[in-house]
């Protein structure tokens, strides 16, 4: 690979005065149809304006995202979900006001308004009101809503602070705005509720027991990917958010026990990085170790720091510690597996 030449602006915003000249700064990128690096509660977004297809095209270019995958809408408030909703169902009314703004995305049916490629030509659009308060005030600047997957190279983890977008992309974008660590770490719930019941397409940190605890007798359906015709949700294909590193999840007695398994993986120990919440390892040799905290919400913030962490170190392979059982982990065990494939 050639060396990155990083030439993206990074914006601060821990002063009022920095937050607003930013607001300012990205908003007029994106009215001039520019993409920018923005962040979210749940992972750093690459946003354009939703409602310009050429200023989309710019996002599936940076990323190397494949078209036929289809990217959400960014709102800063009911009014605007609904405008680019073709209709709101009773179960989106639901959802939304159980928790947005929030990592939740509902795929609702489309309006004409919103250009093709944003939904890779589906009748569909997914649609989140972050929480983050610079994606509000960017949104309400702007006054049209902001198409935005996360903000890394298709198929690379995503991001959850500007460095890590300066390092993937900085040598492809104009503007990083740093809005601090992302505060969920993994990517929003998406819920599709143009069927009865609704269904689950990606897991995230709103797990299914408070969906369903918000939709009430409307209940929720899992949905499954594997069927063949129409990609419902293409984030869910099986190999996504991975690190450079090969990743194997495990679970180990003691340190002869976690040597033996590294061995008949092929791993050699100095170039494998573990990541534990119970025990550290005492193996002789270890690349490195590190402790990622043993509750569900701070683990899913820590995470893709530290595969990204791992992967600077020139880990060969991550060894993770299997996690607990329980809805919470859902999520976190369904970005580990596919980063594992
Ligand atoms: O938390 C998030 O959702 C972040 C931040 C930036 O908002 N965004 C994000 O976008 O993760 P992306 O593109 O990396 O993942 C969105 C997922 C993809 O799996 C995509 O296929 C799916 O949502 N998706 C988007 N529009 C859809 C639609 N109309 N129907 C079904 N799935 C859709
Ligand atoms: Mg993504």
């Amino acid at each position: 690979m050639s060396p990155v030449r990083n030439i993206a602006e990074i914006l601060p915003t821990h002063t009022a005065a920095l937050f607003d000249a930013a607001v300012k700064r990205a908003a007029e990128l994106l009215r001039t149809g520019e993409v920018v690096a923005l962040p979210t509660e749940t992972v750093y977004g690459l946003a354009a304006n939703a409602l310009d297809a050429a200023a989309v095209a710019r996002i599936f270019a940076v990323k190397g995202r494949p078209a036929h995958n289809p990217i959400i809408i960014h709102v800063c408030d009911l009014a605007m979900a609904r405008r680019f909703a073709g209709k709101w169902p009773e179960t989106a009314e639901k959802l939304a006001r159980s928790f947005w703004p929030g990592p939740l995305t509902l795929v609702l049916p489309r309006t004409k308004e919103i250009p093709d490629i944003v939904t890779a030509g589906g009748s569909t659009v997914g649609v989140r009101w972050p929480s983050h308060p610079f994606m509000q005030a960017v949104i309400r600047e702007c006054g049209f809503p902001l198409a935005a997957p996360s903000a890394n190279p298709s198929n690379f983890l995503s991001p959850t602070n500007a460095q890590h977008v300066q390092s993937t992309l900085g040598d492809r974008i104009k503007l990083i705005v740093d809005g601090g660590q992302s505060q969920v770490g993994i990517e929003s719930t998406v819920v599709d509720v143009t069927t009865t019941p609704p269904a689950l397409l990606r897991p995230g940190m709103i797990h299914v027991e408070s969906l369903a605890a918000a939709l009430g007798e409307t209940g929720l359906r899992s949905a499954n990917s594997t069927s063949g015709e129409t990609l419902k949700s293409p984030g869910q294909l099986k190999k996504h958010y991975s690190p450079n590193a090969r990743l194997r999840i495990l679970s180990w007695k003691d340190d002869t026990d976690l040597r033996r398994q590294l061995i008949a993986l092929g791993a050699e120990v100095s170039r494998t990085q573990v990541v534990v919440y119970s025990a550290i390892p005492a193996l002789p040799g270890l690349g490195g170790v590190s402790v990622i905290p043993h509750d569900a919400e701070a683990y899913a913030r820590a995470l893709y720091a530290e595969l990204h962490r791992c992967d600077n170190e020139g880990a060969e392979w991550i060894v993770v510690e299997s996690l607990p059982e329980g809805p919470e982990w859902q999520a976190i065990g369904d970005r580990l597996r596919r980063a594992a494939s």
